[in-house]
C-alpha cells in the first residue's frame, strides 16, 4: 500500500479566473461625492461650503472653544462659557422645514474646523426668519460674512418669506455695516437696550 499523502502543509494552487473575468475591467469602487462646494476667502484659502450636520457637533465644540467672549457675545447676545452637549447638539440637528444652517469647513487640516456658520429659524407664522452668524477671528475680513448672509438671504427668498431679521448688539459695527451693505435697516427695540434688530425685506 503506498503512503497516504500529507497535504496539510501544501499550498493551494489557485485556478486563474475565467478569460472573460480575466480581461474585464476592474470594477470601479463609487467613492461618496463630498457635499457642498468649495469657496476661497479674499487671501486664497480654501473652505467648504455645506449644510450643517449632525457629525459636526465635535467640531462646532472646538470652534466655540477657539471664539473670544466678546465674539461670543456678539453671536449670543451674552456671555456663555462653554456650549453645553444639549445645544450643540441642537444646532447641529435642525429641522429643514423651518431651519437652515450653513458651515464652512476647513479640510486642510485633521479633523476639518469649522471657521464660520450661519443660520435662520423660520416663524411660519410671520413668514420671516430670524438669522445668526458667526465667523472665527482668525477667518474675518475675508469676505466670508457677506457670502453667508447672502446665502441665508437666497435661501429665505427660495423658502418665499417675506422678511429676514436678527437681533445685533449697538456696538457690533463689523455686523451692523456688513448688513446695511445688503440693505438691511436698522428697527427701534426699546425694551432691548444695548441690542437693536435689523431687517431686510425680501
Ligand atoms: C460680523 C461678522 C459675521 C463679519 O464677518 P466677516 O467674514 O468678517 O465679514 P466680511 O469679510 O464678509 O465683510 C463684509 C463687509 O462687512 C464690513 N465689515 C466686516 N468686518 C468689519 C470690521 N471689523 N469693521 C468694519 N466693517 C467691517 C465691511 O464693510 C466688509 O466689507 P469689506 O471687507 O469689503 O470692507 C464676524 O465679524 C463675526 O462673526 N462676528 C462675531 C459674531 C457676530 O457678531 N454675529 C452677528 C450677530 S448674530
Amino acid at each position: 500500500m503506498s503512503p497516504a499523502i500529507d497535504y496539510s502543509n501544501a499550498r493551494h494552487a489557485m485556478i486563474p479566473p475565467r478569460s472573460t473575468e480575466r480581461f474585464a475591467r476592474p470594477r470601479l469602487v463609487e467613492l461618496p461625492r463630498p457635499k457642498g462646494e468649495i469657496v476661497h476667502t479674499h487671501d486664497g484659502r480654501e473652505l467648504r461650503l455645506r449644510n450643517i450636520e449632525p457629525g459636526d457637533e465635535a467640531a462646532l465644540k472646538r470652534q466655540f472653544s477657539r471664539l473670544s467672549p466678546e465674539d461670543i457675545r456678539r453671536r449670543f447676545l451674552h456671555s456663555m462659557s462653554e456650549l453645553p452637549d444639549s445645544m450643540a447638539r441642537r444646532l447641529c440637528r435642525i429641522d429643514p422645514a423651518i431651519e437652515t444652517a450653513y458651515v464652512l469647513m476647513d479640510e486642510t487640516v485633521r479633523p476639518a474646523e469649522l471657521r464660520a456658520v450661519a443660520r435662520i429659524f423660520v416663524d411660519e407664522s410671520a413668514n420671516s426668519a430670524e438669522f445668526s452668524i458667526l465667523v472665527e477671528h482668525d477667518w474675518a475680513r475675508q469676505g466670508l460674512g457677506a457670502l453667508l448672509m447672502q446665502r441665508l438671504v437666497d435661501d429665505c427668498r427660495r423658502r418665499g418669506l417675506d422678511e429676514i431679521w436678527g437681533y445685533v448688539l449697538i456696538e457690533n459695527r463689523p455686523m451692523l455695516q456688513l448688513c446695511k451693505e445688503l440693505g438691511f435697516v436698522r428697527r427701534l427695540t426699546p425694551d432691548e437696550p444695548g441690542t437693536t434688530q435689523i431687517a431686510l425685506q425680501l
